[in-house]
C-alpha cells in the first residue's frame, strides 16, 4: 500500500460514554469468494467513520487502515474513537448489507520485524483490538521488505507465529484473517532467500482465507496486461502471476487481485477499470472466482467496483 498520513483532527465527539451494552455474542462466519475487498485510510473531512454503505455497493469487505504495532492510525483509529452506539449502529448497517468490517495491519510504514516487535505480544495486542472494537478480522499488510530480504527467513517465521498466535484467539470460520503480500513474494526470487509467502502459505495456508494480492507498484510494465498479471508475469519476478502462484501450490479461489483505483493511488501498476473487468471475466472462465481488492476509498468506490465486476460478476 501507499499511505499518506493525514495530520488527523477528530470529527467525532469524545470520549466513549456508553460501555454498558451486552458483548456481541452471535456467532459469525467467514464469506466464501468472490470477495471484493477495499481499503480505507485516507481521511476524508467531515467524516464520522467508514463510509455509508451505498457509497460502497459491489464490495464486500471494507478494510480500516491502519492498526500499527503502536496502535491505531488513520481509519482505524477513528473507528475506536466513536462511541458503542454509533459503531453498532454502523456494524448493522454494514451486516444487513453483507459488507464485512476488518482494519488492516502494518501497511507501508511499519515493519514489525525490523523494528524487534514480538508476534505474540503484537498479535495478542491486535487479537484483543478487533474484539474490542468489534470487527470481523483482520488484514495482515506486512510490508517489512528488509526482513523479508534476509536469509535466515525472520519474515516469514514472524509472519507464522503472528498468525497462529492471531488464531488462537481470532477463530477459523468466524473471523477473517487475510495477508496482502505483493505479488513478487510468490515468486520463487532468489532476492527471499527465505521462502518468501510460498513457504508462509506452506505452513499456515490452511489458517488464511485469502490473500489481497498487490499487483502493484512492482515496476511500470510489471502485471499491467492480462497476461502477465494471469499467467506469465515474466519481467523481474518470474512466476508470480496469478496461474503461477496456483501452479505453485496455493489454492487459487484465496488469490484476490489487488490493483489501485487509479494512476495517482500507486507508483505504477494501474490498470483501467474496463481492462480489468476483462481480466477477470478471462480468469474466471478458467476456474478462478477469489475477486478483487481496491486501494484505496474514496478513489475506488461503487463506481470502480461495478465496473470491474460487469463482466465476471456482474452486479
Ligand atoms: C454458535 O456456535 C456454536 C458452536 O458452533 C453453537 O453451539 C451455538 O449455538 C451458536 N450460537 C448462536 C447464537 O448461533
Ligand atoms: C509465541 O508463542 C508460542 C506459543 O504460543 C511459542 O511457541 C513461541 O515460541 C512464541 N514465540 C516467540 C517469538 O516468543
Ligand atoms: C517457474 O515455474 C516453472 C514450473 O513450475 C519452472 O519450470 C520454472 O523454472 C520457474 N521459473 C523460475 C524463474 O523460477
Amino acid at each position: 500500500m501507499l499511505v499518506a498520513f493525514s495530520s488527523i483532527v477528530l470529527a467525532v465527539p469524545l470520549p466513549n460514554t456508553a460501555s454498558q451494552e451486552p458483548t456481541q455474542t452471535a456467532n459469525r462466519t467467514v464469506p466464501a469468494a468472490p470477495h471484493f475487498v477495499v481499503y480505507g485510510d485516507e481521511w476524508i473531512s467531515g467524516e464520522n467513520g467508514p463510509p455509508d454503505v451505498s457509497e460502497i455497493k459491489g464490495y464486500n469487505v471494507f478494510a480500516l487502515s491502519f492498526l500499527l504495532a503502536s496502535g491505531p492510525v488513520d481509519q482505524a483509529q477513528e473507528w475506536a474513537s466513536l462511541t458503542d452506539a454509533q459503531r453498532s449502529s454502523i456494524k448493522a448497517e454494514y451486516k444487513a448489507a453483507g459488507i464485512s468490517l476488518i482494519v488492516s495491519a502494518f501497511g507501508s510504514t511499519d515493519a514489525p520485524t525490523t523494528s524487534g516487535a514480538d508476534p505474540n505480544k503484537t498479535a495478542d495486542m491486535m487479537a484483543q483490538w478487533v474484539k474490542q472494537y468489534d470487527l470481523d478480522g483482520i488484514d495482515i499488510d506486512y510490508e517489512d521488505f528488509k526482513a523479508m530480504e534476509s536469509k535466515d527467513s525472520e519474515a516469514e517465521n514472524w509472519l507464522i507465529s503472528f498468525h497462529k498466535r492471531l488464531r488462537t484467539q481470532l477463530f477459523k470460520g468466524q473471523y477473517i484473517i487475510t495477508h496482502a503480500p505483493v505479488a513478487p513474494w510468490f515468486s520463487p526470487n532468489p532476492s527471499w532467500p527465505g521462502g518468501g509467502y510460498l513457504k508462509v502459505d506452506q505452513e499456515i495456508g490452511p489458517l488464511v482465507d485469502w490473500y489481497n494480492i498487490q499487483f502493484y507498484n512492482q515496476g511500470t510494465s510489471e502485471y499491467t496486461t492480462c497476461t502477465n498479471l494471469l499467467t506469465t508475469s515474466g519481467g523481474a519476478f518470474p512466476n508470480s502471476s496469478v496461474f503461477e502462484i496456483a501452479a505453485a501450490g496455493v489454492p487459487l479461489d484465496k488469490l484476490v487481485i489487488g490493483k489501485p483505483a487509479n494512476a495517482a493511488d500507486a507508483d505504477n501498476g494501474y490498470v483501467d477499470p474496463s481492462t480489468l473487468a476483462q481480466c477477470l471475466e478471462q480468469a474466471k472462465s478458467q476456474g478462478w472466482d477469489a475477486g478483487a481488492m481496491a486501494w484505496e476509498f474514496p478513489g475506488a468506490a461503487s463506481d470502480w467496483i461495478t465496473t470491474v465486476r460487469s463482466q465476471a460478476f456482474p452486479l
